[in-house]
C-alpha cells in the first residue's frame, strides 16, 4: 500500500468514526475554530494539567479532510507536554505547506499521511483548522473564534 491508499483509507476511517469527537464537561481550555472559506467549524476541548495535555476532544461539522484531521490530532496530543504539541504543530505546516519535507518525519507518525494534501493547495486549510485551533487553545485564547485566512 503506497501513502496515497494509506491516505485515502486513514482519512475515510477518521471521517467515519472521528476519535474523541463529543463533549468534555471538565475541559478547562475551549476554542472555536472556523473555515471562512466553506463555513466548516470545530469545537475543540482541552483539559491541561500544567504543561501536559490530559485529554482533548472536539466537536463540530466540517469536510473528511478537516474531520480526519482534528481525529488524528486528538490521538496524537494526548499525553503529550505543550512544547511537544507545538513541535508537531510546525512539523505538520511543514509538511502541508513546504515541498521538501520528508513525510517520514518520526514525531509525526500517522500524521505523516497528510503530506498528500499538499497536491490539493484548497485544502491546506482543511487539514490545518484542528491545528490552528489547537495554537489557540494552547495560548489561551478563551472562547474566541478564529479563522485560518
Ligand atoms: Fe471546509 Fe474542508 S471544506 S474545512
Amino acid at each position: 500500500m503506497d501513502l496515497d491508499d494509506l491516505y485515502q483509507e486513514v482519512i475515510l476511517d477518521h471521517k467515519r468514526n472521528p476519535r474523541n469527537f463529543g463533549p468534555m464537561p471538565d475541559a478547562n481550555r475551549n476554542v472555536d475554530g472556523f473555515n471562512p472559506l466553506c463555513g466548516d467549524h470545530i469545537h475543540l476541548h482541552m483539559k491541561l494539567a500544567g504543561d501536559v495535555i490530559e485529554d482533548v476532544r472536539f466537536e463540530g461539522e466540517g469536510c473528511a479532510i478537516s474531520t480526519a484531521s482534528a481525529s488524528l490530532m486528538t490521538e496524537a496530543l494526548k499525553g503529550k507536554r505543550v512544547e511537544e504539541a507545538e513541535r508537531m504543530f510546525e512539523a505538520v505546516h511543514a509538511l502541508l505547506t513546504e515541498e521538501d519535507v520528508d513525510p517520514d518525519l518520526g514525531q509525526l507518525g500517522k500524521l505523516a499521511i497528510f503530506s498528500g494534501v499538499r497536491q490539493f493547495p484548497s485544502r491546506v486549510k482543511c487539514a490545518s483548522l484542528a491545528w490552528h485551533t489547537l495554537c489557540a487553545a494552547i495560548q489561551d485564547d478563551g472562547d474566541e473564534v478564529i479563522t485560518t485566512e
